[in-house]
C-alpha cells in the first residue's frame, strides 16, 4: 500500500514547533540548549514515543528515534535534520526534515511497511553556528570530524563552555561517545527546504541534491587604540572599527572577484568595543562566512582575505588576528540515495531536478560516515533565515511522500 501523508497533522505540528521560540511569531528564535529548545526537544520525544519509536539522546543531545526493523543486525537507514533556528528566522529550516521525517515514518507504518533494516530519525544538535560559532556541532561529533575536547571548550558569548551548557541541560556522558562508526548507517537522507529560488522559479516540486557547498568561517579580532571621541584627532587615530569596515569590504571584493556566481562571502557578526557613541573603537570582532561549491576558489578567497588583513592592519597600525573556525570540504551525495530518491519521485509521478546545495547541512558530515543524500522542496522566493520563510503544506507533503518512498526502498 502507498504511504499517505497526513498533511494536516504535519502542518499543525510545524505550527506547534514554531511556538517554541524566544521571539513572537512569525519570527522564530530557537538557540541550542535554550529553554525553548529544550522544551521543543521534550515535545518531539513525546511525538516519537506516540509513534512507537524508541528514543535515546547522546552526550551532546543528538536525539535518535528508532523504528526497529526485522533484522536488527543490519545497519539502519537514517533520516533527520535540526530544530535550532538562528535569531529572528523562519519556521521551516530544519524542522521540515525532522517532523517530515517523523510523518514519513508514520505514513510507512500506517501503510503496513515492514522494514528489514531499522529506520532511525535523528534530531541533530546545533546545526546553526549561533551559540558556539560553528555549525553542525552534533553531526561533526557524530562523524568524528570535530575532536571532543575541541568541542567541549567552545564558548558562547557569555563565556560558558559547551561542556557546561550541555551538562546543565542534562546531556551527560563523554562527548567521545557521540562518534558513530562508518558501519552505523546503510544510508542517510535529509529533507530540507531549498533555501534558494530555483525550484519555485522552474515550478519543479523536488530537488535531488548532488553536492553540498564547502563552507568556511573565520573569526577576525582587530585591536587598535580607544580614546575620547572628541579629544583624539583624526590623524592620531587607530580606529579598530574602520579597519574592520575595510576588511569587510575586502571580503565582498574577494568573493565578487572570483568571477563565479557560486562564490559568496558574508560578514554577519560585528562586535564593537567599548560600543559607545563617544568612544573610539579599540577592539572589534567580526565573523566571516565564505562558501563556494569549488574548494580551490573558496580557498583563494580565504587567502585574499588573509592578505587584506595584513595590509589593512599595517596601513592602519592596528593588530589583526584571524582564526579559522571551520574550513570544510564540499560533500558529495551518494548514488545509492539519489537513486532511491529519483525512483521514489518517479513512482509518485513527480518531476525533479538535480542541484547543488549552497547552504550546508548535517548531511555535509553524515556523508563522511554513510552514503548520504538530500531532497529539497521549494521555499517562497528562495527566502530563508528570515521570518517570511515559507513552504506550502502541499509542497511539504510531496517532499514527505517521496522521502517515505526512498526510506521504503532503502530499508527493504
Ligand atoms: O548556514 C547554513 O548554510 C545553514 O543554514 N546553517
Ligand atoms: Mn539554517
Ligand atoms: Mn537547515
Amino acid at each position: 500500500m502507498k504511504p499517505v501523508v497526513d498533511s494536516e497533522r504535519l502542518s499543525a505540528e510545524l505550527d506547534t514547533l514554531a511556538g517554541f521560540s524566544d521571539v513572537p511569531a512569525p519570527a522564530v528564535t530557537r538557540v541550542v540548549f535554550s529553554a525553548v529548545d529544550l522544551a521543543a526537544r521534550r515535545w518531539f520525544k513525546g511525538l516519537c514515543a506516540e509513534a512507537g519509536l524508541d528514543t535515546r539522546e547522546d552526550a551532546v543531545g543528538n536525539t535518535y528515534a528508532r523504528w526497529h526493523g526485522a533484522d536488527p543486525d543490519l545497519p539502519a537507514v537514517a533520516t533527520g535534520s535540526h530544530f535550532d533556528a538562528i535569531p529572528h528566522s523562519g519556521r521551516y529550516d530544519g524542522t521540515v526534515g525532522v517532523l517530515g521525517g517523523l510523518e514519513a515514518i508514520r505514513a510507512l507504518r500506517r501503510a503496513g511497511h515492514r522494514p528489514r533494516r531499522s529506520v532511525e530519525l535523528i534530531l541533530f544538535t546545533s546545526e546553526e553556528p549561533t551559540r558556539f560559532g560553528i555549525g553542525c556541532l552534533g553531526s561533526r561529533l557524530m562523524s568524528g570530524s570535530l575532536a571532543p575536547e575541541s568541542a567541549a571548550s567552545l564558548e558562547d558569548r557569555d563565556g560558558k563552555t559547551l561542556e557546561e551548557v550541555r551538562t546543565e541541560a542534562g546531556f551527560l556522558g563523554p562527548l567521545a561517545g557521540v562518534a558513530l562508526g562508518r558501519d552505523r548507517y546503510h544510508a542517510f537522507v535529509e529533507l530540507h527546504i531549498e533555501q534558494g529560488p530555483l525550484l519555485e522559479r522552474e515550478e519543479i516540486p523536488l530537488g535531488i541534491v548532488t553536492a553540498i557547498a564547502a563552507p568556511a568561517s573565520l573569526r577576525i579580532e582587530i585591536e587598535g587604540e580607544g580614546g575620547h571621541a572628541g579629544a583624539v584627532l583624526m590623524p592620531d587615530r587607530r580606529d579598530a572599527f574602520l579597519a574592520a569596515c575595510e576588511i569587510a569590504l575586502a571580503v565582498e571584493a574577494a568573493a565578487r572577484g572570483t568571477g563565479s556566481i557560486d562564490t559568496v562571502g558574508t560578514v554577519g557578526v560585528c562586535d564593537v568595543f567599548p560600543g559607545v557613541v563617544n568612544g573610539v573603537p579599540s577592539r572589534v570582532r567580526i565573523d566571516v562566512d565564505v562558501r563556494d561549491i569549488e574548494l580551490a576558489r573558496r580557498d583563494g578567497v580565504l587567502a585574499a582575505i588573509e592578505g587584506a588583513c595584513r595590509s589593512i592592519g599595517a596601513a592602519r597600525r592596528v593588530r589583526v588576528a584571524s582564526r579559522t573556525i571551520n574550513r570544510d570540504a564540499p560533500a558529495t551525495c551518494s548514488p545509492l540515495v539519489t537513486q532511491a530518491l529519483s525512483e521514489a519521485a518517479a513512482s509518485a509521478g513527480l518531476p525533479y531536478r538535480t542541484m547543488v546545495s549552497r547552504a550546508y547541512h548535517d548531511s555535509s558530515f553524515m556523508a563522511e560516515i554513510a552514503p548520504t543524500g538530500m531532497l529539497f522542496i521549494p521555499c517562497r522566493a528562495g527566502v530563508s533565515h528570515r521570518p517570511d520563510e515559507f513552504a506550502s503544506a502541499a509542497g511539504i507533503a510531496l517532499g514527505v511522500e517521496v522521502l517515505a518512498g526512498a526510506l521504503q526502498r532503502l530499508s527493504a
